[in-house]
């Protein structure tokens, strides 16, 4: 009899010990052209030779994904969930875009029942781009932390998000105030922290949005929920820094805002960090702060080149996000390729294993979830993806021609998109339909 409560996953598995230092750095990585995963109840039981997988467990009945390569999900560290109606909206730089579009489509999420619509969306949209786990900002209504959440856990996504704080320089209809968000954030908190895969975190928009009195509640949710990460922008374009500057007259620079309240640690992730000066990336290091990188709302925006060899040169911990709408693309594959070029216009060229590194494992890590998500090793969670490099006829036609696994990766970056991703398991359970 076939043992249901078992799947094996067969096909080429691929995933990271650690960031591959070059090219030719194949201890890095560990790739079986006949692999597979045992998964029990959401979890990879066993990887491994086919072979010897299958021996564990003769009954269980096996997807077989051969040719193709099987890798941990990706993951998003920075999105904006109301932001679904957003995306593709014709507009200046990031001020205007906010004042324009941003602001009046998140007003539409005090109503639980859009909320609600527009989640089941954005995770279709995510689980079709091959996306398992997200750090979402919801709108400044608990409603929409529910709805994100909700929806989450109806489809046992690890997931991460909070309510956005903002008390100024916003439509009323969106600002809350100091104490407000105080009191709903730690009520959201003891609601979603830890309730089944999701986690809760602190979500300060930025400077600009916030009078001193809410950063500093901002501050001590983080003191009183070290459990929590913390969210927020800094540096994406140079008339926020100038709008922030005049708003904190007194801080030392940007970053010196959110240090000044307690917000900087391993826990925050800092979106852009574009235009950050030497002081700012000491402390970075020194809090072990995330510089997350948005290469495609960067340039849709025009905000400005992410300089990642001078973060990290600097010891800056580093990660990579589509920033849906501001963002152009749900796909973590577009947003290596676009990452790519912009480090290209730099002169700096990111190797295929480093972006693949980077949407799974470097991502996982820059969490601090890498004992959940983002790795194939056994005891971790099954989210997990099926790539076809051959999926349209042109990358076929481009594959017959790739020599490496280095090639076919950096054609799945290229050319790849939601077509690329055969299949996407969330806690086991594929999530597109066949064909
Ligand atoms: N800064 C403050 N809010 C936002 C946002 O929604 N998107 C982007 N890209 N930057 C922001
Ligand atoms: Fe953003």
């Amino acid at each position: 009899m076939a043992d249901n409560t078992k799947t094996i996953l067969r096909g080429r598995l691929l995933s990271f010990h650690r960031a591959p230092d070059h090219l030719e750095d194949t201890q890095a990585y560990q790739y079986e052209t006949d692999g597979a995963l045992l998964i029990e109840k959401g979890r990879i039981l066993k990887r491994g030779r086919f072979s010897d997988v299958a021996a564990l467990a003769p009954d269980a009945p096996i997807q077989d994904h051969r040719p193709h390569l099987i890798l941990p999900g990706l993951i998003d560290t920075h999105i904006h969930f109301p932001q679904v109606q957003v995306i593709a909206s014709w507009a200046d730089q990031l001020l205007d875009w906010l004042n324009d579009y941003t602001f009046p489509a998140e007003q539409k999420f005090e109503d639980k029942a859009h909320g609600t619509r527009i989640a089941k969306g954005f995770y279709d949209a995510l689980t079709a781009h091959g996306t398992t786990t997200a750090v979402a900002y919801c709108s400044s209504h608990p409603n929409s932390v529910d709805a994100y959440f909700e929806e989450a856990a109806r489809r046992n996504m690890l997931m991460l998000g909070g309510k956005t704080m903002m008390d100024r320089n916003a439509p009323d209809a969106l600002c809350d105030t100091a104490q407000s968000s105080y009191d709903d954030s730690k009520a959201l908190i003891g609601k979603w922290h830890g309730t089944g895969r999701a986690y809760y975190v602190i979500t300060p928009r930025f400077a600009i949005t916030s009078t001193p009195a809410q950063l500093e509640a901002a501050g001590a949710l983080l003191r009183e929920h070290p459990q929590c990460h913390l969210q927020t922008h800094i540096n994406e374009n140079h008339n926020e820094i100038a709008f922030t500057k005049e708003l904190y007259p007194d801080a030392d620079d940007y970053l010196g805002v959110y240090e000044s309240f307690g917000l900087l640690g391993k826990k925050t992730l800092l979106g852009h960090c574009i235009h950050m000066n030497d002081r700012e990336l000491a402390v970075m290091k020194e809090t072990g702060s995330v510089a997350v990188f948005c290469p495609t709302s960067n340039l849709f925006l025009g905000s400005g080149l992410y300089d990642k060899a001078r973060l990290e040169t600097h010891g800056v911990r580093t990660a990579i996000a589509t920033d849906v709408g501001g963002g152009t693309s749900y796909s973590l594959l577009r947003t290596l390729d676009e990452g790519y070029k912009i480090l290209q216009l730099q002169r700096q060229r990111m190797h295929p294993l480093t972006s693949f590194y980077w949407a799974t494992r470097g991502n996982a890590e820059a969490l601090g979830l890498e004992d959940r998500i983002g790795t194939l090793e056994e005891g971790t969670d099954a989210d997990v993806i099926v790539l076809d490099a051959a999926a349209t006829p042109e990358m076929a036609l481009r594959m017959e021609t790739a020599q490496s696994l280095a090639e076919e990766l950096f054609l799945l970056q290229t050319l790849g998109d939601d077509r690329a991703i055969k299949q996407t398991y969330v806690s086991g359970v594929p999530q597109k339909r066949a064909g």
